[in-house]
């Protein structure tokens, strides 16, 4: 629609049309097969019929028959024919299912993010969906807090890549240049602005408390990657920053958001938040929430009618609410004609789209291909991988046959492919033999005695080549809501465990979990580990892959492993301290270190295995116009080809605020075949030297490191200066 016209349309609408366009509801509730009453305290059923007919856009509608058929009531009873504007959570994947972001993080592969956003958008848009509410960007260090399974890991530079990657996958390449979302595309919202992964104790919902220089060097700058990359909402998180709720936060939201990064898009209250900044104590009443998020800069309040009960007093006693609430309306309007909603109200729903597209061949090939990437090899002693095509395969655990594998937000997914379902389609003719392989539930959860089954268990298996360790959490205790202070495996898998290691055959620990476990104990006990996560559609296809060889594994760790629940939070790039090590030859005691763990994670960021030896040389430094060449040579020393994850860090030695040990500067995924060797170059600028000095991001002149590896933890170092 040409802007004369939505100008027009604009200007015909009451303030309480306005406002109810800056209301979004889920879709059962302006159906009527919901009512109010259902919905809990953040709304009231004071509603009037004219409000839902007049509410702008809305959310949780799955299917093109159902969004096409809610659009055309909603049209034909809104006074202006403004079409609603769906949205809903596709977060990796709709119903052809992706790893979860975690896993997703590992590839270090921000093509792979890319290409996993678009499928997703081209499956969800056929199904009636316009927006997505991701990708989320929160960075995590704690993985008590069931959400971290949302998130590309604890470094702001990957989890920026990802983030910017996936906007593009979902909204086109070439919308930054049209500013329209074209078919088979949707709009995206970066969340949750902003630094929910901060909760106290991992504890969902709870304080964030951060200092600015935190805020801005860890926490803000994935989503502000996605406002570069053109993003067209962003949402607003549950927890306060600064002890106000980002909801009402008008610093963080026209501040740092609108003004200092030029954010014009649209943004939305998280489920609910705006409602519960009365329960945060930061407004005393509904009237206050209204104005304060208008006030911040609110354009949509998602699951709460405060704006809609309070707005229409507030624009007659101030022009200031008045002039914002017009300019959020405008916002919504050019969202929704960004995706050409006037010209065409369904955009992409349609029934044979969805047919064609949903699950088809190509998409689950991309799946399985992506899903192999996003699988870690933690560990692979004496070579217990790849598993030997004849061996004699034991699979014991939960995970053995569960098609529970697509992690707590694949909303319209269906099952995925189990791990034995994977090694019987991958060898046909293998003896494959199973046990104790009920889903998670009374058999592994409870405190149920399962020692006959365990013996059971131990006497068919005894006689295997090698047995599978299928084991972790139900993936419905990851996700929103889902923080845990306890990260072992249950009682009854890590009794399994220890009795299947005592056979004397090698134990390959498969771990399908939405977080870092602890896992501590059945790692030093078993051959060989593998992190699965939940991959997904295609899990057991992919987990076949690289357990027989077919796919080597170059998954890296997005985020730490904790040895013990108790060393959280652990990352890598983590301050030197004042006490690292003394020098003066004192005995190792007054240093930073706890008396009963190491410091050090059981596997660091960045780490994983190959069943290729990669090896580093050669690191320089060159100075190059105004700013440096990085080169390392990278070789594959023996195994099969391989991909090898190229990783460059810098440290600033000294500055006017202490510098992480390490900060991840450049990635490069190198595939090299047996014996290869590549150099490798990374350009490194004075911005990527730059950190919060209290006003602004600036670089200090100086000494710097620079390092290159294949994990945090192992690296070449080379020094340089600004
Ligand atoms: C939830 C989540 C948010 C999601 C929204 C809509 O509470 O916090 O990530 O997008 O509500 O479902």
């Amino acid at each position: 629609m040409k802007q004369e016209a939505l100008d027009r349309l604009f200007d015909s609408l009451t303030d309480r049309e306005k406002l109810a366009e800056m209301t979004q509801l889920v879709t059962s509730l302006l159906t009527g097969r919901e009512d109010m009453a259902t919905t809990g305290g953040s709304l009231e059923a004071s509603l009037l019929r004219s409000d839902l007919d007049s509410v702008g856009t809305t959310l949780n509608c799955f299917g093109a028959a159902e969004s096409r058929r809610v659009q055309d009531e909603h049209l034909a009873a809104n006074p202006h024919k403004i079409p609603l504007l769906f949205m809903a959570d596709v977060i990796h994947g709709y119903r052809t299912v992706f790893p979860i972001p975690l896993a997703m993080g590992c590839s270090f592969d921000c093509e792979a993010a890319r290409e996993s956003a678009e499928i997703a958008a081209r499956e969800c848009s056929a199904a009636g969906v316009q927006l997505t509410f991701s990708p989320m960007a929160d960075l995590v260090r704690d993985p008590r807090w069931g959400r971290v399974m949302e998130s590309t890991g604890e470094d702001p530079w990957l989890n920026g890549k990802m983030a910017a990657a996936m906007v593009r996958g979902y909204q086109g390449g070439d919308y930054e240049k049209t500013g329209v979302i074209g078919p088979g595309h949707v709009a995206a919202c970066i969340k949750h602005f902003a630094a929910y992964g901060a909760s106290e104790a991992g504890r969902d919902y709870n304080t964030v408390d951060l200092s600015e220089g935190m805020l801005r060097e860890y926490y803000l700058p994935a989503y502000l990657a996605a406002v570069r990359a053109g993003v067209c909402m962003a949402m607003t998180s549950f927890n306060t920053v600064d002890r106000v709720p980002a909801t009402v936060n008008r610093p963080l939201l026209r501040g740092i958001l609108r003004e200092e990064n030029g954010f014009d898009g649209v943004v939305i209250t998280d489920y609910g938040a705006l409602y519960e900044t009365l329960a945060h104590g930061a407004c005393a009443d509904k009237r206050e929430a209204a104005k304060k998020a208008i006030e911040a800069g609110v354009d949509i309040e998602m699951m709460s009618t405060c704006i809609l009960e309070h707005g229409e007093e507030l624009m007659r006693e101030d022009d200031g609410i008045r002039q914002a609430v017009d300019e959020a309306v405008r916002r919504i309007l050019a969202l929704k004609n960004k995706l050409g909603l006037f010209e065409n109200p369904y955009k992409d729903a349609d029934e044979e789209r969805e047919k064609a597209l949903l699950l088809c061949p190509a998409h689950r090939e991309a799946a399985r291909r992506i899903a192999g990437e996003s699988i870690v090899l933690l560990k692979n002693e004496n070579h217990a991988l790849p598993l030997r095509e004849g061996m004699k395969i034991g699979i014991a655990g939960p995970f053995a046959r569960s098609r529970s594998v697509l992690g707590s937000w694949a909303l319209a997914g269906t099952d995925g492919v189990s791990l034995l379902e994977g090694l019987r389609e991958a060898w046909p003719q293998a003896e494959l033999r199973t046990a104790m392989d009920g889903e998670l539930g009374s058999l592994f959860d409870g405190v149920t005695d399962v020692e006959d089954k365990i013996d059971e268990a131990c006497a068919a298996l005894a006689d295997c080549d090698v047995i599978l360790a299928a084991v972790g959490e139900n993936q419905n205790d990851t996700g929103e809501c889902s923080s845990k202070t306890d990260l072992r495996l249950t009682k009854n898998q890590r009794r399994m465990v220890k009795r299947l290691c005592a056979l004397g055959r090698p134990v390959v620990l498969v771990v399908f979990s939405g977080r870092p476990l602890e896992i501590r104990g059945e790692a030093e006990q078993c051959a060989a580990v593998v992190q699965a996560w939940f991959l997904g559609t295609e899990s057991g296809t992919a987990l076949a892959d690289v357990l027989t060889g077919r796919v080597n594994p170059s998954g890296r760790l997005a985020m730490s492993f904790p040895q013990t629940v108790g060393q959280i939070p652990v990352y890598y790039n983590r301050m030197n301290t004042g006490r690292p090590r003394l020098t003066n030859g004192q005995a190792d005691r007054f240093i930073t270190r706890f008396i009963d763990c190491p410091n050090e994670p059981l596997y660091p960021f960045g780490y994983g295995l190959s069943y290729t030896k990669f090896t580093y040389s050669g690191l320089r430094v060159e100075r190059s116009g105004d700013g440096w060449q990085v080169c390392v040579t990278v070789r594959s020393e023996e195994g099969p080809e391989g991909t090898e994850t190229v990783q460059l860090y810098i440290r600033d030695c000294a500055a006017s605020r202490v510098r992480p040990l390490q900060e991840l500067r450049g990635v490069q995924r190198v595939r090299l075949l047996p014996g290869e060797e590549r150099e490798v170059r990374f350009t490194l600028t004075e911005d990527d030297l730059a950190f919060w000095n209290g006003e602004a991001f600036a670089a200090e002149p100086g000494g710097f490191l620079a390092m290159a590896g294949g994990s945090s933890d192992k690296l070449l170092t080379a020094p340089f200066s600004l």
